[in-house]
């Protein structure tokens, strides 16, 4: 049976006394029937920012439609809409273990480049957090690259501080790359 879809409320987030999110951005929870859609906007990150993210591009390509609704399961996703378009995506993977359930791993956040500054990425955050707190979780915890500056800038005003950098987190065409490790309270 499919899933039914969710429609998640666009709700506080960005600067304080500041909503500069554009109206018809509709951020929601993804289900299995979103996968093909997914499947694009996430090749997509993977091509243009091969640096900020684990996953790698090309073995992600080589993924059927059925392969990626599988990959789905196990993990949340989340998305936002604009004019019916998926412009934006995240995953938010929670431990079933009880002494690490209060841990959300954000992780594949990916604004397109043409809905970056757009308030795309509030709004999916914003949906995350709500579905995190419904669900137990008291800390987000996430990693982005060292010089990944725009996203840092982005998690810092949404209220996450970095509290360590593991080294060398992901090795690419034989670099390695630190990544800040940033955690929020709920
Ligand atoms: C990271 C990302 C999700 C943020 O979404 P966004 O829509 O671009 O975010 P915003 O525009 O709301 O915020 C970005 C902040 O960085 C600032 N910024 C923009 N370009 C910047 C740069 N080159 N260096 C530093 N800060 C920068 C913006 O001014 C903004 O800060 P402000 O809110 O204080 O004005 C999006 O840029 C993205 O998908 N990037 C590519 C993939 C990626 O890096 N994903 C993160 C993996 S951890």
């Amino acid at each position: 049976m499919r899933e039914r879809r969710r429609l998640l409320p666009l709700q506080g987030g960005g600067r304080e006394g500041v909503d500069r999110r554009e109206s018809g951005l509709n951020a929601r929870l993804l289900t299995h029937s979103d996968a093909a859609a997914l499947g694009g906007l996430r090749l997509r990150g993977l091509l243009e920012h091969p640096l900020d993210f684990g996953a790698d591009h090309d073995e992600e390509a080589a993924w059927s439609v059925t392969e990626w609704a599988r990959r789905m399961m196990g993990t949340l996703w989340f998305g936002v809409e604009r004019g019916g378009a998926l412009i934006a995506c995240a995953s938010l993977r929670i431990p079933e273990r009880v002494k690490l359930r209060h841990n959300g791993w954000i992780n594949a956040m990916y604004v397109a480049a043409e809905a970056q500054g757009s308030g795309a990425g509030d709004a999916i955050m914003d949906a995350i957090e709500a579905e995190a707190r419904a669900r137990g979780v008291t800390l987000l915890k996430l990693y982005a690259r060292e010089n990944n500056s725009r996203a840092c800038a982005f998690y810092r005003r949404r209220g996450f501080e970095a509290y360590g950098v593991e080294p060398d987190a992901t090795v690419v065409g034989g670099v390695g790359y630190g990544a800040l490790e940033m955690a929020k309270r709920l």
